[in-house]
């Protein structure tokens, strides 16, 4: 997708052998490049979410295992590196499902071949999930479609929180392609983004990218939703996940379970946009087994913004020695979803919903 008109993947390999990523923390303020270089550098990316979103991180632990084989492809090395990468985040399943599966392949080749076999495989895992992303969109816009029938020549209005759009994957997103791709479609849409505290992920990113691709938007505090439902001014929910059950249960960003709930009780369609790759079939329960990160206390305490200079600044926001409590997600029951949006089509929340999907 775009920035400043030019466009741009969130991850790439270099003819080095480094891989480049946008650096999130740095938007929207700057557009920073960083190359890494090796397993320690994709580890430190992931976990101080230089890329993050749940699709980005499996594609980023893929390079990371491709870093890790150019320095050692022994079995010792191979091992580490996959423990390492899958516990740098712990919620997001995509993370473990790309390192499981680069894991299994190259673990049956000489040591002399893994080397190459990662870098191929990491390109295989990357251009998927650009394609799954593109065909998430197609499938998402259709919902789009339906709701604008639904108000001729009105402007549909969605609500979506976090940031589930082209910089959490490769390109194209999960909850904003179906977006993109309804733009495209020439349907007349406004986005409600939800601030997403307290790391900010819809303010600083989902603003960023929606306003870079021109897409009419409006940032809103985190508890606005439920009002906005109330008064009928939202037509859908659309966001993203991070770990989906085979029952279809969905750990996503924290308040997207009360966003969910408001929905619900207005009678609003709430949609959840992922990959196939996010379902976690081992799981029956999300509530009671999807592990939810914690996140230092520091980042609901402090905030990071621009200073009228262009200059970055923390400041305290919060009573001075008050601890702080960060989960970074929390759990949806597929009873409050209308529908799962995947490369494969729309499905019902439920076993059953999911059941035909390839795993
Ligand atoms: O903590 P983050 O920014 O990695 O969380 C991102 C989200 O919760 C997204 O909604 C989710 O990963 C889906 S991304 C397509």
């Amino acid at each position: 997708m775009l920035i400043h008109g030019q466009p741009f993947r969130t991850i790439w390999p270099t003819a080095s052998g480094a891989v480049e990523i946008i650096d999130q923390t740095r938007l929207p303020h700057a557009v920073v490049i960083v190359a890494l270089e090796t397993l320690d550098d994709a580890v430190e990316a992931i976990s101080t979410m230089r890329v993050r979103g749940a699709p980005l991180i499996g594609v980023a632990a893929a390079w990371g295992l491709a870093l890790a084989m150019r320095a050692d492809s022994s079995d010792a090395a191979l091992t580490d590196a996959g423990r390492r990468l899958k516990a740098s985040r712990p919620t997001a399943v995509n993370l473990a499902w790309a390192v499981d599966r680069v894991t299994a392949e190259l673990a049956a080749l000489p040591l002399s071949a893994r080397e190459a076999a990662a870098y191929g495989l990491a390109h295989d895992i990357t251009e998927e999930d650009v394609v799954a992303c593109r065909r998430i969109g197609e499938n998402g816009a259709d919902l789009i479609a339906a709701a604008a029938a639904l108000k001729p020549g009105e402007v549909v209005n969605i609500l979506t929180h976090c940031n589930a759009g082209w910089l959490a994957t490769v390109d194209w997103g999960t909850a904003l392609a179906p977006i993109y791709v309804a733009q495209e479609r020439g349907i007349p849409l406004h986005v409600w983004v939800d601030e997403t505290r307290p790391r900010n992920q819809g303010a600083a990113l989902t603003a960023f990218e929606l306003g870079q691709q021109g897409v009419d938007h409006t940032i809103i505090v985190d508890n606005v939703g439920g009002h906005l439902m109330q008064h009928g001014r939202v037509d859908l929910c659309l966001v993203g996940a991070d770990r989906i059950t085979r029952t279809g249960d969905a750990a996503n960003k924290i308040g997207t379970y009360l966003k969910a709930l408001a929905a619900t009780d207005n009678g609003v369609d709430f949609h959840i946009a992922a990959p196939a790759s996010t379902i976690d079939w081992t799981l029956t329960d999300g509530v009671a087994q999807i592990p939810i990160e914690e996140r230092d206390g520091a980042e609901v305490t402090h905030m990071t913004g621009a200073l009228a200079d262009g200059g970055l600044a923390t400041v305290q926001i919060s009573a001075p020695g008050s601890p702080a409590v960060n989960f970074g997600f929390d759990v949806t029951p597929a009873r409050l979803i209308t529908s799962f949006v995947t490369e494969h089509g729309v499905h019902p929340a439920s076993e059953a919903g999911l059941g035909s999907l390839p795993h």
